[in-house]
């Protein structure tokens, strides 16, 4: 079943309950949240205290997007505070397998992730160990950007591969995904959508949802 998965970087960060119940409430698969430190990515969001608190106010995975610098110090505390998922980037990992493994040593899932300059067969020595790849569709660090068209090419190419080997690994695509375009990138391979602004920027969520869930086939 493919999965929506609303990012919480463009929610009203004053009413975020709120905004998560009710994205909830509408049919959201999971909820995505994006940590950055202000190195790896030029923004600063939020850290675990935050994780801890949303995880308080819904019942859904929380799928934590770790885009800062020696993301392997952060893991263990992510976790406590809720992670139910977290990526890591191919980036900025010396000791990606590892990582991996330190992700999954606390029975979560855990995901590597590319930025849209890097290869898919960077990760082909890792994708045994991998329960997802993010394909970043734009350049980390904000919402609201274009989706990179080069992306749908990436996520059939990693498709290939998954499948070849017989992994189970699924492929989630991250940014400037919206109603015009969540078809073709569902069509290309993809499994899990990020949506940020194309939800929260929304008058009414609950329709943009639906809509999405019907055009992937939901
Ligand atoms: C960007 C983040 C995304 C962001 C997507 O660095 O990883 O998760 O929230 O936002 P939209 O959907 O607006 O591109
Ligand atoms: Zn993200």
């Amino acid at each position: 079943m493919k999965k929506i998965l609303p990012s919480i970087l463009s929610a009203d960060f004053s009413r975020l309950g709120e905004e998560i119940r009710e994205a909830e409430s509408c049919g959201a698969d999971m909820i995505h949240c994006d940590i950055m430190d202000g190195r790896f990515v030029p923004n600063i969001s939020f850290g675990p205290k935050v994780i801890s608190d949303v995880n308080k106010v819904t019942d859904l995975p929380l799928d934590v997007h770790l885009m800062i610098e020696n993301p392997e110090n952060f893991i263990d505390e992510f976790y406590k505070a809720g992670a139910d998922m977290i990526s890591v980037h191919y980036e900025n990992n010396y000791h990606l397998d590892r990582v991996l493994q330190q992700i999954k040593s606390h029975g979560i899932k855990a995901g590597a992730v590319l930025n849209p300059a890097t290869p898919v067969s960077s990760l082909e020595n890792v994708l045994y160990n991998a329960d997802y790849v993010l394909l970043m569709s734009v350049n980390p660090g904000f919402g609201g950007q274009k989706f990179i068209e080069n992306t749908l090419r990436k996520i059939g190419e990693l498709k290939e591969i998954i499948i070849k080997n017989g992994y189970n690994t699924e492929i989630e695509v991250d940014g400037g995904v919206d109603l015009t375009n969540i078809k073709s990138i569902s069509d290309a391979g993809a499994d899990m959508f990020v949506c940020g602004s194309s939800i929260f920027n929304s008058e009414d969520k609950c329709a943009v949802i639906k809509k999405m869930k019907s055009l992937i086939g939901n």
